[in-house]
């Protein structure tokens, strides 16, 4: 009777202990459960939606197992869970895990992994502007006895960038797996690399570890109050769980995020922008004064080159033509420069065209600035347009020994190559002979059917002639030719008069 009683008693003390402890171990889960969100989270977060701590992206546990999976956020409106494409809650196929309503969504978990439980989940914050997702990968290790792997990383240590002053830290964790073997060391810890000095565990820098679900995760936290200068540089975080098996995880704390990689592909865009840029200008400029150089200079010289005038010389330039040209020269070069162009111009009819021109033309070129030649095969009289006789043209011309540049030639026909190719330095004797050519501006004429040579000829020839001021001799024009027009009137009248006399 005491016996069986006593057996009842025992049987009573186990049952109530084990409730107990079962109870307590619950306590503790809830705990855990409900601690994890709320502590060791970032300092200084600002206000809106953020994650609190690191998200551990990779979770390992046994099969059977309790398991739980955060994702810690502040800021929300809601927070969405997904197992894959499937939202919550999951069928039995898909997940067993259940949200656990008192960490307000941040947490699911199950208190029986199964294999189906693999995979990947993925956490989904919203507020009324923001989304913030995170993936979490579920492992399942399935192995009747406890794991004795190497350890596993769950959370790697990513490089800091932190300005001076600011607080920052590195977090490093691992699933180490059981801890009642005999031989297991399981530890976590954070020293500087290439220094043999462990942080301590505080002062303003310290390393802080954490256990999770039954100490077989373990981690630590580098923590650095206020970075200082000697802080930057690189760490390592080294787990084991046992005395042959390490993983070493390097971290660094670095200044402020420089983005290389961006900056490099940004200024390259910038330098081609710019290049093609300059290109484009470069081909359009040059574009532009192959087609316009020659309008362009004449208004540029027109405009900013100094004047002849006051230099004593009646007119611009003294025309000078045979017979046979005297309706090009009267009839068209001479009005176009002075009606058009406000040149004032002389003409002088030459009776040889290949002699005597320093009797001819001699005395009148030192009233004129310029001195334009009209040569064309008509006037060099039965002599052919060849070598010799233009020659003898450009001898002539020296034998007035005028200024460089006062004297044009306006040829009515090409001039032979011969004539226009550029003297070598060597043949000293044709360059003497041709002297004249050096010193003599040769210009093709053009005629108006030629619209292109037509006005280029006409821009080459005002640039060989002095320059003049536009719009200061329209004034003085206009009123020469009223005066011409009054003069030209009363001439008529005057006629008629004469004629009504005469009737
Ligand atoms: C949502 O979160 C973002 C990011 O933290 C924040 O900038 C924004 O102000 C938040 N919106 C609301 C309505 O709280
Ligand atoms: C938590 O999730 C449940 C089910 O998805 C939802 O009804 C509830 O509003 C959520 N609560 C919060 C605080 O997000
Ligand atoms: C670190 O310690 C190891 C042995 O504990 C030693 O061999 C090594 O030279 C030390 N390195 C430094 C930088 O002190």
């Amino acid at each position: 009777m005491r016996e069986t009683s006593s057996h009842v008693l025992i049987a009573i003390c186990i049952t109530v202990s084990a409730w107990t402890s079962w109870a307590l171990a619950e306590e503790s889960r809830d705990v855990v459960l409900m601690d994890y969100c709320s502590v060791n989270n970032f300092e200084g977060l600002p206000v809106g939606l953020g994650f609190t701590k690191e998200v551990v992206h990779v979770e390992y546990a046994k099969l059977g197992a309790f398991k739980a999976i955060h994702c810690c956020l502040r800021g929300y409106r809601s927070i969405e869970w997904y197992k894959g494409n499937i939202p919550y809650p999951w069928k039995g196929d898909d997940s067993h895990f259940i949200l656990y309503p008192e960490s307000k969504n941040q947490t699911i978990y199950t208190k029986n992994l199964r294999q189906s439980d693999a995979g990947s989940y993925s956490c989904l914050a919203l507020n009324d502007t923001t989304t913030l997702n995170e993936e979490i990968a579920l492992k399942v290790i399935d192995e009747d006895t406890p794991y004795t792997g190497e350890p596993l990383l769950t959370h790697q240590p990513r490089t800091q960038f932190a300005p001076l002053g600011v607080p920052t830290r590195l977090f490093c964790e691992a699933y180490v797996g059981h801890t009642h073997l005999p031989d297991v060391r399981n530890s976590v810890l954070w020293s500087r690399s290439f220094c043999n000095v462990t942080i301590p565990t505080d002062g303003r820098i310290y390393q802080h570890k954490i256990t999770r679900e039954n100490n077989q995760i373990v981690g630590s936290y580098l923590v650095i109050k206020d970075v200082r200068a000697e802080d930057y540089g690189e760490y390592k975080c080294e787990v084991s769980n046992s005395i042959d098996q390490l993983i070493v995880i390097t971290a660094s704390v670095l200044p402020e995020e420089v983005p290389i990689r961006g900056m490099q592909v940004g200024s390259w865009r910038k330098v081609v922008l710019l290049v093609a840029l300059v290109m484009i200008c470069t081909l359009s400029l040059g574009a532009f004064y192959i087609r316009c150089w020659l309008p362009v200079t004449l208004f540029f010289r027109d405009r900013f080159s100094p004047l002849e005038e006051n230099d004593g010389r009646d007119c611009d330039a003294l025309v000078c033509y045979h017979e046979m040209d005297a309706s090009l020269a009267i009839g068209v070069i001479i009005p176009t420069l002075e009606s058009r162009y406000c040149y004032k111009c002389a003409s002088l009819e030459l009776s040889q065209i290949t002699r005597n021109w320093s009797l001819e033309i001699g005395p009148k070129s030192k009233t004129a600035r310029r001195v334009i030649v009209i040569v064309s095969p008509a006037a060099v009289q039965g002599s052919t347009w060849n070598d010799a006789t233009l020659r003898t043209v450009f001898c002539q011309l020296a034998s007035l020994h005028l200024p460089l540049n006062r004297v044009i030639v306006v040829a009515l026909k090409d001039l032979p190559i011969s004539l226009t190719a550029p003297k070598l330095a060597s043949s000293r004797h044709v360059y003497e002979e041709g002297a004249g050519i050096g010193r003599v501006k040769t210009l093709r004429w053009c005629d108006k059917d030629e619209t292109t040579g037509f006005v280029k000829f006409w821009c080459r020839l005002r640039l060989c002639l002095p320059p003049i001021r536009p719009g200061a001799r329209k004034t003085q024009q206009s009123v020469a030719l009223i005066v011409q027009m009054k003069s030209g009137a009363q001439t008529t009248t005057r006629s008629r008069e004469s004629l009504e006399v005469l009737v």
